[in-house]
């Protein structure tokens, strides 16, 4: 993408800051950062790793009720799905958002702000890397996350699939449902477990390749 859409990051900080709780704001710099720092790592473009991670929540609006109201105004069709998931609906005002009001023209960038909360059967490298930094940017903390990062920067497909499977736990633990993008998400992304992935150079690892 064109990097004059670095230059107008300045347009996008003060509505962000007006828009999202202080948290979410700090969380998505986060993601900015370690997106970009996964770009440089990965061999892709860093201005569209920054754009996707810095807007991939800039329609996580504060309650459900304003949500849906958001995505009526917005005349945006929430995908069959997705209907019983309210939690990911945020990712397509998200993506309207950033399209709309922003301006981001390129589809991978818009795609990989759409799949951020699920994951999907075919990730792109870049729909790779804004999921991991979403969920292990440095304001997050949880158990194996140092390992995750590290992974993240080893192998992406690889820590990808850890990543959901870490996130799979929690939402089962928490008696709720895995979003059907997911379920995919896994079956496509199998392979060994963690220790054995940190244990063996990159390349005897197997795992499905960035689409
Ligand atoms: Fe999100
Ligand atoms: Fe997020």
């Amino acid at each position: 993408m064109d990097n004059q859409v670095l230059l107008r990051f300045e347009e996008f900080y003060p509505v962000l800051r007006q828009n999202l709780k202080r948290k979410r704001f700090l969380h998505s710099l986060g993601v900015m950062h370690f997106a970009t720092a996964l770009a440089a790592r990965h061999g892709e473009d860093l201005a569209d790793a920054a754009a996707a991670g810095l807007l991939h929540d800039c329609g996580r609006l504060e309650t459900m009720e304003e949500l849906g109201l958001e995505i009526h105004r917005r005349g945006l069709a929430v995908p069959p799905e997705d209907h019983e998931f309210q939690k990911v609906w945020h990712a397509l005002v998200s993506a309207d958002i950033a399209a709309v009001d922003f301006g981001i023209t390129d589809e991978r960038i818009l795609r990989a702000i759409r799949v951020h909360p699920t994951g999907d059967a075919h990730m792109s490298r870049l729909d790779m890397i804004v999921f991991l930094a979403d969920y292990t940017e440095p304001t997050r903390r949880f158990e194996g996350i140092k390992e995750l990062r590290i992974l993240a920067e080893r192998d992406l497909p690889a820590a990808f699939r850890r990543a959901l499977e870490v996130k799979t736990q929690y939402i089962t633990a928490q008696g709720r449902t895995l979003h059907p993008r997911s379920r995919r998400a896994l079956a496509a992304y199998a392979g060994p477990p963690l220790e054995v992935l940190l244990s063996s150079p990159p390349e005897t690892r197997h795992g499905a390749s960035p689409a």
